[in-house]
């Protein structure tokens, strides 16, 4: 042990495909469903999921429509396009691990061909092996909020079966072909968003006829299932790979000592820890199946579906953290906040950011110590960061000493939480590169430690700077965690 950290922490940043690659049509590439979701025209940080939306004809429009112009997903920080510049930036920082996603779209375009596309394999298959070659470990997403469009207009996403299937081709086919250059996957980022965003996290388009809900339990019960063929399948091609679930983690505190708060509140984590229990402990825990009795929810389950799901859980737990949450029994009566992906009561006792997001590092290592004594299960925190406003200074430095505060505050609390016992496999930020946000489509919203030139209209030169975060993390790094202090 060193300064607290375990030998062989994996170090790292992260960033998903269609937040950063840009690139939409190069390749052979078909169109995602995030590459069809307009710049917001007004921003709303508390109804922030209403960003998240698209309509059928929306999506027509931005179909017919051949250009980035509006859709800033399609431009992400043009990382496909610089990926051996990002590569060499990343060797330089120092880095053990890059938490990174595959554009499924590069590889099955519209998700449905019987055969991938070979320039989408062969990109990755380049970056891996360099990456390799620079000690950097690939944690790869086979889906991070990004599905082909094609499985969502014509086959109505994840709440359609026969999308596992198209899911497990394409798993299989990644898997296989880079076995030995990537050996920790996850199979679904944050699974749990399916019921906050059923459009980004499962490609479910509202249907005035048909409640949402039903809909998106449906479809989390298909991923869940393709998550467990993928974890058999990726354990079959080498048993050395090592597949993780990944889960926004939303620890509710309760606003009072009030009991009826507490209850609250502990319903709320039990309902955010139900995905978890399926896909850790290989079952659906009786909150879920009391709720879906109570709402009418009737899931079409298969025989050997449970079996599956029990058979074939994960290796570790791997999470977002960026804020705790608060519950009330009456909520009404509190004011609200922003949110990653809904709003919260305000916590009295917490500053929040630019975006209304809470500051909470003491609630990462309240975080890792639930998560380990719930689970007994390694853990990788693989997004943590913090999105704010960045100012080039006239000497072209970005002095973002806001991040290294934010990042010094949460490492100290992950230290004291490896030394409560957690057995944490690493930590990569978000980002190492600023990224196009997931929820307001902003890239002013910065979190990486690279800064991108460009604005949210995707002016700029695109090209990348170091800002003075890099050079903080970059010492931590070879210093495994010792110059925190
Ligand atoms: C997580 C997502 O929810 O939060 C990322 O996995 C996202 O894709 C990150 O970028 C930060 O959220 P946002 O909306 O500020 O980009």
């Amino acid at each position: 042990m060193t300064a607290g950290f375990p030998d062989g922490f994996l170090w790292g940043v992260a960033h998903a495909a269609n937040q950063c690659e840009g690139s939409y049509d190069v390749d052979g590439k078909g169109l995602s469903q995030a590459d069809v979701i307009p710049s917001p025209q007004a921003m709303d940080y508390v109804n922030i999921g209403d960003l998240m939306k698209v309509s059928r004809e929306q999506i027509a429009t931005a179909v017919a429509y051949h250009g980035t112009e509006g859709y800033p997903k399609r431009r992400g920080t043009d990382a496909y396009a610089r990926w051996e510049e990002d590569a060499a930036l990343f060797a330089e920082l120092g880095i053990k691990a890059l938490r990174m996603s595959i554009a499924w779209t590069r590889i099955f375009p519209n998700g449905v061909e019987a055969e991938p596309n070979e320039a989408g394999l062969a990109h990755y298959e380049r970056l891996f092996t360099r990456l390799r070659e620079s000690g950097i470990e690939p944690v790869v997403t086979i889906s991070h909020y990004e599905m082909p469009l094609h499985l969502v207009t014509e086959l109505g996403g994840w709440e359609n079966r026969e999308v596992i299937g198209h899911y497990v081709r394409y798993a299989e086919t990644i898997l296989r072909r880079y076995r030995g250059l990537v050996r920790h996957w996850l199979t679904f980022n944050e699974i749990n968003t399916t019921l906050i965003e059923p459009y980004t996290s499962a490609g479910l388009l509202e249907d005035p006829e048909r409640p949402m809900e039903p809909r998106s339990y449906q479809a989390l019960h298909h991923q869940y299932l393709a998550s467990s063929h993928a974890t058999r399948i990726a354990h079959e091609v080498d048993p050395a790979n090592r597949v993780g679930c990944m889960l926004a983690r939303m620890t509710h505190y309760p606003a009072t000592s009030d009991p009826d708060d507490v209850l609250e509140a502990q319903r709320l984590n039990e309902m955010n820890l139900q995905h978890t229990d399926v896909q850790v402990r290989g079952a659906y825990p009786g909150i879920v199946r009391r709720y879906w009795r109570e709402h009418g929810i009737e899931i079409a389950m298969e025989p050997g579906d449970e079996e599956l799901l029990a058979e074939h859980t994960v290796d570790f737990l791997s999470f977002s953290y960026y804020m705790t949450l608060v519950a009330a029994a009456d909520p009404s009566t509190y004011g609200q906040t922003g949110g990653n992906l809904f709003s919260t009561i305000k916590n009295p006792n917490l500053p929040v950011t630019e975006w209304g997001w809470h500051l909470d590092p003491v609630g990462l290592r309240v975080t890792l110590n639930d998560l380990w004594n719930r689970y007994q299960v390694p853990l990788f925190i693989v997004e943590n960061g913090l999105g704010a406003t960045d100012q080039v200074l006239p000497d072209g430095s970005i002095q973002d000493d806001h991040r290294i505060d934010y990042m010094q505050r949460h490492l100290e609390a992950v230290r004291e939480a490896i030394a409560d016992g957690v057995d944490l496999l690493g930590y990569t930020c978000w980002g190492g590169i600023d990224i196009v946000s997931a929820s307001t489509s902003q890239v002013t919203k910065r979190y990486g430690l690279i800064y991108v030139d460009a604005d949210d209209a995707g002016h700029g030169t695109y090209d990348r700077t170091r800002k003075k975060s890099f050079g903080w993390y970059k010492e931590l790094i070879a210093s495994n965690g010792a110059s925190l202090g």
